[in-house]
C-alpha cells in the first residue's frame, strides 16, 4: 500500500489510543497503564520504520524534505526519552502522568507536522509506484518486528472493521474506505 497512507493509519491508531488513555486516566488506572504500554509498543514500531526505512528513502529528495526529516528525528528523540523515563516510574507516580501528558502533546504535534508538511512534499516528489514500493518495505519491516500488518486484517468483515474502529476510537473512521480501516485498526481492542 501507499507508504503515506500506511504511516497516517499508524498515526490514527495511536490517536485512538490517546483518546482511550485520557478517558481511562484517573478513573481506571489499570486500564490507563495497559493502554500506555500499548502506546509505547506502537510508537516504538512506528518510529523505527520511519527512521530505518521511510526517512532514509525520502530525505535526499529535496532540501525542504531533508530539513523536515532532520527535525523529525529530533522529535522522535524527545519522545524516546519520555518513554524511557516513564517506563522507570510507577503509574501511581504523579510524574508518570505528567510524562505521558507531555509525550502525547509531542506526538500529536509531530504527527500533525508530518501529515501537513512532510507527507504532502513526499507525495509530490514520489510517484504512485514509488510510494507503493516504499509502503511494501514498511509493511515487511513491521512484520519482521512482529507488528500486525494490513495483510493480517484483510480477512475481517466490514462490520467487524467498523466495530473495531469504534471501540478503538479511531478518528475519522466514519468516512474511511475499507482499505483505510484495514490499515488502521488493531486486530483486537
Ligand atoms: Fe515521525
Ligand atoms: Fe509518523
Amino acid at each position: 500500500m501507499d507508504a503515506l497512507e500506511l504511516l497516517i493509519a499508524d498515526h490514527n491508531r495511536v490517536r485512538g489510543l490517546f483518546t482511550r488513555f485520557q478517558a481511562a486516566e484517573g478513573s481506571n488506572d489499570g486500564e490507563a497503564a495497559r493502554l500506555a504500554a500499548t502506546i509505547f509498543e506502537e510508537l516504538e514500531v512506528h518510529t523505527k520504520i520511519e527512521e530505518e526505512v521511510f526517512y532514509p528513502a525520502v530525505s535526499s529528495l529535496n532540501d525542504e524534505i531533508h530539513d523536515l526529516v532532520t527535525e523529525g528525528i529530533e522529535e522522535h528523540h524527545v519522545v524516546d526519552s519520555l518513554m524511557a523515563e516513564a517506563k522507570e516510574l510507577e503509574p501511581s507516580d504523579e510524574a508518570w502522568a505528567a510524562k505521558l501528558k507531555v509525550l502525547i502533546e509531542n506526538v500529536e504535534h509531530h504527527a500533525g507536522e508530518e501529515e501537513e508538511e512532510l507527507f504532502p512534499l513526499v507525495r509530490k516528489a514520489l510517484d504512485d509506484k514509488a510510494r507503493s514500493d516504499l509502503g511494501e518495505r514498511l509493511e515487511s519491516m513491521k512484520a519482521s518486528l512482529g507488528a500486525p500488518t494490513a495483510a493480517d486484517k484483510a480477512h475481517l468483515s466490514t462490520e467487524e472493521l467498523n466495530r473495531l474502529a469504534r471501540e478503538q476510537e479511531i478518528p475519522g473512521r466514519s468516512s474511511m474506505k475499507r482499505e483505510e480501516l484495514v490499515a488502521t485498526v488493531a486486530p483486537s481492542s
